[in-house]
């Protein structure tokens, strides 16, 4: 009788396990670059997107950074339920860990993701530590967090420079210590992909204990191969990718959530393996990340950018025309792109509109439907035909609101613009005060440039010594009548950096509501700031803390 020789661990595995875990980082690496913190609301609402897209793990944030990511990363392990794995990080730090065993402890499923650079360049220059002493940390630290989490994660940060005998050793330890994920980061985006692959097999050839975590893979996009770099890895046995929506992430970014996705899907013949992903759900997720975090996608972005599915030249149309896989190797559908033939206007009902917001994945009780309804009206009013975009952009105003307190909105805006001889750029504003019974203030001010004299007007009254530093305009939709959506970036001497932004058909309106929106966080953390040197509460709890989430006040670094 002939026995068939032992499958190798790695055939074994993938033969066992052809399920890749998603694990979505879009709100802590991330958000990280995004132009500025989200509240914890927006946090919330992304993480309700996220675990109705069916991701396996949602890594909310990084509690010890900053007291809003630490409510952000509870307030998502408290309300997401039969769903996700709640994730929150930590440095090998005793106080991290605590704090993030914390933040997660409301979670269905809880996890912590601890890490430490394992390359030497990290475990010298940045960590002035010994490799020891290094793998003694990873030992100690990794076994407080399985005391305090039955789910623990452990990353070897820039494990794609790391040498691969000393990665073998701080693998097997954190693995012996309780981690039951390991994760290999190309922090810095360097590696090949065939070295990358090469990586995971050697792990799964040379460390003893392997078959007893789940190996994952985080990959920068720094020489643009965070994608082919994941899927080389999951070709080489690794079943969880750490990703995000949009690819966003620090510097050039993450491995993108909707290229891996669709990746391993379309190309299951060479990968075997599939995902628990609901694809439909890419495009509307795509685009709540894109509008949340103010970070516009590129056209061209693959998947989810505005012209993934658009034919231009006459041979492709012809070819579409006639058999759609002449061009197209996914439908528009498959990823939640939809051509919506019901046009919403101002004379489209409540009901209508309630439908449309369900499909945009918008839950009922979580808006105010009388409050969103007459921002529909008005926007309808103005523009005619509304549609998805525009909706979209209405929500996320609506929600955003709740969010900072704006003592001072903008009542009366008047702007005198134009070219040729003579024509002197003009401002008048009225800015009402909610914060003493209706005080109404006027400005005016000459300026070059609408908006310049527009933020001058403001400064009149409201002289806050706001720097402008970014100014961004995008048309949400076509036409002369699009809306318009403007992101500015500004800063204070005292209080940091902030960013405003407002949609409006009227451009310089929006501007002009994009800057308030500025002077009003800036107020905000000045007040926050002046009842802490008082020794008092601040205003409201939720001054102290948005205040405090805006501002950054307590400085961290990551590892
Ligand atoms: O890029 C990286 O190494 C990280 C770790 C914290 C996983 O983000
Ligand atoms: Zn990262």
């Amino acid at each position: 009788m002939t026995v068939a020789p032992p499958k190798n661990l790695r055939e074994i595995i993938i033969m066992e396990k052809n399920r890749v875990l998603i694990f979505d980082t879009t709100l802590r690496d991330g958000e990280q670059a995004a132009p500025a913190s989200l509240t914890v609301e927006q946090k919330c609402h992304i993480a309700k997107q996220l675990a109705s897209l069916r991701v396996d793990v949602i890594e909310a944030g990084f509690p010890i950074s900053s007291p809003g990511d630490f409510q952000a990363v509870s307030k998502i392990a408290e309300e997401i339920k039969d769903g996700p794995i709640i994730c929150g990080l930590a440095r090998l730090v005793q106080k991290d860990i605590e704090v993030c065993a914390d933040a997660v402890k409301r979670a269905q499923r809880p996890r912590i993701h601890t890490f430490i650079g394992t390359s030497a360049i990290h475990t010298e220059k940045k960590l002035r530590k010994s490799e020891d002493e290094v793998l003694e940390l990873v030992k100690k630290s990794v076994t407080l967090a399985r005391n305090k989490c039955d789910d623990v994660e452990f990353s070897a940060e820039d494990a794609g420079r790391t040498n691969i005998e000393y990665l073998y050793r701080i693998v097997e330890t954190a693995i012996k210590a309780g981690a039951k994920t390991i994760n290999i980061p190309d922090t810095v985006g360097y590696t090949i992909p065939e070295q990358f692959g090469k990586i995971i097999d050697n792990l799964y050839k040379n460390v003893p204990n392997i078959d007893k975590a789940t190996i994952s893979v985080h990959c920068h996009n720094d020489l643009g191969m965070a994608t082919a770099n994941s899927l080389m890895a999951v070709a080489h046995g690794a079943r969880q990718v750490e990703c995000t929506i949009n690819g966003i992430g620090e510097r050039a970014g993450n491995a993108s959530l909707e290229e891996i996705v669709m990746a391993i899907k379309l190309r299951q013949d060479f990968f075997n393996v599939s995902t628990d992903i609901d694809t439909t759900k890419i495009m509307q997720t795509s685009k709540l990340v894109r509008n949340i975090c103010n970070m516009p996608v590129q056209p061209n972005k693959a998947i989810v950018g505005a012209n993934a599915f658009a034919h231009s030249s006459g041979i492709h149309q012809d070819g579409v025309l006639k058999e759609r896989n002449t061009y197209e190797i996914m439908t528009p559908e498959s990823v939640g792109l939809k051509t919506n033939s019901m046009n919403l206007t101002g004379r489209s009902g409540r009901h209508i509109l309630k439908t449309r917001l369900t499909e945009l994945g918008y839950v009922e009780t979580e808006y105010d439907m009388d409050a969103f309804y007459t921002m529909f009206k008005e926007l309808a009013d103005r523009k005619g035909t509304v549609y998805d975009d525009d909706l979209m952009m209405l929500m996320e105003k609506l929600l955003g609101n709740r969010d900072v307190e704006h003592l001072y909105t903008l009542e009366y805006l008047e702007v005198l613009c134009g070219k040729g001889e003579g024509v002197a750029t003009k401002a008048k504003v009225r800015i009402k005060y909610s914060g003493d019974a209706g005080l109404l203030l006027k400005g005016e001010a000459q300026g070059n440039g609408a908006f310049d004299a527009t933020k001058r007007a403001i400064d009149d009254v409201l002289s806050e010594g706001i720097t402008v530093k970014e100014f961004h305009l995008d048309a949400i939709t076509g036409g002369s009548d699009a809306v318009g959506k403007v992101t500015i970036h500004a800063s204070t001497a005292e209080e940091g950096t902030f960013v405003g932004t407002d949609s409006n058909t009227d451009i310089i309106v929006a501007s002009a509501n994009a800057y308030m929106d500025i002077v009003n966080k800036v107020d905000m953390v000045k007040r926050f700031k002046r009842n802490a040197a008082k020794g008092g509460d601040a205003d409201s709890e939720i001054v102290n803390s948005n205040a405090s989430q805006f501002a950054m006040m307590e400085e961290y670094t990551s590892g």
